[in-house]
C-alpha cells in the first residue's frame, strides 16, 4: 500500500498527507479506515480505544475534531510507535482528542493460556463507546488479539461497536470463532475489505425461557 492511496482519505477529513504515521505493510488500510472514519462520524462515540496505534489513532482523533467531541486512547507496546504517533497527533493539532498511551505487553493467564497483552493499568476511562483493535502483532503469540475481548468485554457500553483489522487472516477468524463462544455471543459481520473487517457488537443478554 503506497502513502498516495491516503490521499482521498487526507481530502476527506482536511489532513495534511504529508504528516502521515504511515509505516510501509503496517498502517491500516485505506478501506479499512474508510470502515471506521465512516463509524466516528455517523455515532459519534465519546470513548474509542485502540489496538495499536499509527494511522487508525490520527484518522480517528481528526474525526472527533469534526465531530465537536470524543477522545480516542490507543493503547501502544512500542515505545518509540508510541512516540511517532504522538508526534503526528502533534503535527495535526490533536492532542485534545488523543491520548497514545505506552502499554508494555504484561503476562495474562485466560481459559488456562498465557497471552502477552497491553498493560491497561493507566487506562482509567468510562465506558468503551468504540473498540478497534489492530494490534498486539501476530508474531508476538498465537491468537495475539484475542484478549482484547476478555479483558475490556466490562468495560464496553452496551452498544459498543468493536472492529478488527486483518480479518481475512486464519489467526484472526480463530480469534473471532473463541470471542463467539462467550454468553451471550457478540453479534459478527464480517466485511471483505482488502485485509477483512470483523465487526462485533455486544448483543443483550435473552432470559431463558420459563
Ligand atoms: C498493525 S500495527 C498497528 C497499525 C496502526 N493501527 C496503524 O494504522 O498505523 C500493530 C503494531 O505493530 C507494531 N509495528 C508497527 N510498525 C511496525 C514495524 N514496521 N515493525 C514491527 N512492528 C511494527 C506497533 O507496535 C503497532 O502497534
Amino acid at each position: 500500500m503506497s502513502i498516495a492511496a491516503y490521499q482521498p482519505l487526507c481530502e476527506r477529513l482536511g489532513l495534511d498527507p504529508d504528516a502521515l504515521p504511515y509505516t510501509p505493510n503496517w498502517s491500516a488500510a485505506p478501506d479499512f479506515l474508510e470502515l471506521i472514519v465512516d463509524h466516528v462520524l455517523a455515532r459519534k462515540p465519546a470513548v474509542i480505544v485502540e489496538c495499536g496505534s499509527g494511522m487508525t489513532t490520527l484518522m480517528l482523533a481528526r474525526c472527533c475534531a469534526l465531530n465537536g467531541g470524543g477522545h480516542v486512547y490507543s493503547l501502544e507496546n512500542g515505545a518509540d510507535y508510541a512516540a511517532n504517533t504522538r508526534a503526528a497527533i502533534a503535527r495535526h493539532g490533536l492532542a485534545q482528542h488523543s491520548t497514545v498511551i505506552h502499554a508494555p505487553l504484561r503476562p495474562y493467564t485466560l481459559d488456562g493460556r498465557e497471552y502477552q497483552w497491553y498493560d491497561v493499568g493507566q487506562l482509567t476511562i468510562g465506558a468503551i463507546d468504540m473498540l478497534v483493535i489492530d494490534g498486539p502483532p501476530g508474531f508476538i503469540q498465537k491468537h495475539s488479539r484475542y484478549p482484547a475481548l476478555p479483558l475490556l468485554r466490562d468495560r464496553l457500553a452496551d452498544d459498543c461497536a468493536i472492529f478488527m483489522d486483518d480479518a481475512a487472516r486464519p489467526d484472526e477468524q480463530e480469534i473471532v470463532e473463541m470471542w463467539l463462544v462467550a454468553v451471550p455471543p457478540p453479534a459478527h459481520e464480517y466485511i471483505h475489505t482488502e485485509r477483512g473487517c470483523s465487526v462485533l457488537r455486544q448483543q443483550p443478554h435473552k432470559a431463558a425461557p420459563r
